[in-house]
C-alpha cells in the first residue's frame, strides 16, 4: 500500500521532470516569430511621444510587419493587471504558447515583485521611468525612455514605475506558466473576476488567431507542394 504510493509518486515526479525537460528543449530549439531586438526596434521609433496616440500607430506598425499574428483593433483592450503587489494595465497584441507582445504601463506610482517566470521578458520604455532592483544587489537601477529593461527567466526583482510610465513588452518562454503569477492577485486579492474573464478571453482569442494562421500556412504549403 505505502510502497505502491511511493512508487506512484516517483513515477509522477519522473513524468513531470521529463515533461519539463522536453518543454525546455523545445523552447531552446524552436523558431520564433518575434525577437527582443525586433520588438525593441519598433518601439524605439515611438519613444517620448504621447502614448495615447502613439499606441495606435505602434499596433498598426506591428500589424503591417506581422500580419496574421496581431489581434485586430476590435479585440485590443486595456485590461487592469494586479500582480506581485503592483497595479498596471496591459493591452495584448500577440500571444501564443511561447511568445507575447503587449503594451504595458501604469497611471499611478506603483511597485512590487516582478515575479519569477519561465520566460524572458524585455520592456522598451516609451515614457516615464522603470526602477529595477535585482536579487542579491544592494542598489537599484532606473531606466528611462528609449531604454530596454531585461528580465531573464528564473530571475526575480523588485520593480517600481512612476505614474504614466508606458512601454512595449516582449515575452518568450512557456507563457501558460506565467498566468499563475499574472492572475494570483486577481483571484486571491482583488477578486476582480471581470478582469480575470477579460484576460482569459483575450488570451483565447490570440491563441485562436495563431491556430487559424498556422492552418492557413499549412494549406498554402500543400497547395504549393502537391
Ligand atoms: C510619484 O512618484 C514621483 C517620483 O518619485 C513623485 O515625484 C510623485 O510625487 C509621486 N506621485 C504621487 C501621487 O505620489
Ligand atoms: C532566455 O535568455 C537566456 C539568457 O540570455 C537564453 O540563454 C535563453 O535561450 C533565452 N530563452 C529563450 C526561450 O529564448
Amino acid at each position: 500500500m505505502v510502497l505502491g504510493l511511493i512508487r506512484n509518486l516517483i513515477k509522477t515526479a519522473m513524468l513531470v521532470a521529463l515533461l519539463l525537460f522536453l518543454i525546455q528543449y523545445w523552447l531552446r530549439n524552436k523558431s520564433y516569430i518575434f525577437s527582443d531586438k525586433a520588438v525593441a526596434n519598433i518601439a524605439m521609433e515611438y519613444v517620448g511621444r504621447n502614448p495615447q496616440s502613439v499606441y495606435q500607430e505602434i499596433s498598426k506598425h506591428f500589424l503591417r510587419q506581422y500580419s496574421g499574428h496581431i489581434l485586430p483593433a476590435d479585440d485590443m483592450q486595456w485590461i487592469f493587471m494586479n500582480a506581485g503587489g503592483w497595479m498596471g494595465s496591459i493591452c495584448i497584441l500577440h500571444a501564443s504558447i511561447t511568445e507575447y507582445v503587449l503594451f504595458f504601463g501604469t497611471g499611478v506610482n506603483t511597485s512590487g515583485n516582478s515575479g519569477r517566470y519561465w520566460a524572458n521578458i524585455s520592456d522598451t520604455i516609451l515614457t516615464g521611468s522603470f526602477r529595477q532592483w535585482k536579487e542579491g544587489e544592494l542598489k537599484s537601477t532606473v531606466f528611462g525612455p528609449g531604454e530596454t529593461v531585461y528580465h531573464y527567466w528564473g530571475e526575480a526583482s523588485a520593480v517600481e514605475w512612476t505614474a504614466e510610465t508606458w512601454m512595449v513588452e516582449y515575452g518568450r518562454g512557456f507563457i501558460p506558466s506565467t498566468l499563475g503569477f499574472a492572475l494570483a492577485d486577481t483571484i486571491f486579492s482583488t477578486q476582480d473576476f471581470v478582469t480575470l474573464f477579460y484576460i482569459l478571453r483575450v488570451y483565447s482569442k490570440a491563441l485562436l488567431l495563431e491556430a487559424g494562421t498556422a492552418l492557413t500556412d499549412v494549406k498554402a504549403f500543400f497547395r504549393e507542394n502537391l
